[in-house]
């Protein structure tokens, strides 16, 4: 089960859980070295993992509704989920569908106990080799403008923004009040892909 209830972040100074709006940003340079850390073992999920999946996400987004693209897609019928494995333990998820020629990562979220471990990173990394495997020429993604660590996320691993839709973030939010990370309004989709080499 995943470690960390009901927080979605963990602090990179001092270690605690937070939700959204209790997370803030920090700019460090590249002082932080490589920690060693167990291996990621990254795979398809097997029916008894979907729950735990799902908790996963809820507990994230807090809604299996994923509204993106101009669809809402539930996470509870989404063809494709890729877990992350660390000493046993579950520790990241990915759930992902075909949109045309490309490959929709509709969520992405690794448990706040293992993040900057590079259990996103290598979930990622799965999702494009599927759509290797699938002849998909994109990844895409969509994002809200609060989700400041998402969007260095993924740019730092290549994509890049292609669409902002202005007030279509506000479906995505997880907070009765609508604000998001670092108390910031969510209130735009920010699209993002990365095409894939042939
Ligand atoms: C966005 C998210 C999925 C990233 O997951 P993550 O597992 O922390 O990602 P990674 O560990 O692969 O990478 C994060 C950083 O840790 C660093 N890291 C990874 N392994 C490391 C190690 N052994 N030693 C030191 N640093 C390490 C990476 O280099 C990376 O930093 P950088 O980009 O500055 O280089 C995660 O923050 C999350 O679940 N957020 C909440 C849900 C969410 O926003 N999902 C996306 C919605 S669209």
């Amino acid at each position: 089960m995943f470690a960390a209830t009901p927080s979605v972040l963990r602090c990179s100074r001092c270690g605690r859980f937070v939700d959204w709006a209790e997370a803030r940003l920090q700019v460090i340079c590249g002082c932080r070295s490589h920690v060693d850390l167990p291996p990621v073992l990254t795979r398809d999920a097997v029916d008894a993992e979907r729950h735990i999946a799902l908790d996963l996400f809820r507990r994230d987004f807090g809604r299996t509704d994923v509204a993106a693209f101009g669809e809402v897609v539930s996470l509870e019928t989404v063809p494709g989920l890729i877990v992350a494995e660390m000493e046993g333990d579950l520790s990241g998820a990915l759930a992902w569908r075909r949109r045309g020629e490309a490959l929709h990562v509709v969520a992405l979220a690794t448990d706040p106990m293992w993040q900057r471990s590079g259990v996103g990173g290598h979930l990622l990394a799965e999702a494009e080799m599927v759509a290797r495997r699938e002849k998909l020429s994109r990844v895409i993604i969509a994002t809200t403008n609060d989700n400041l660590p998402a969007l260095y996320f993924y740019q730092r691993r290549g994509y890049r923004i292609t669409e902002v839709v202005p007030g279509a973030g506000a479906r995505h939010a997880a907070a009765p009040a609508g604000t998001g990370f670092a108390e910031i309004p969510v209130m735009d989709e920010l699209r993002l892909e990365k095409v894939l080499p042939t």
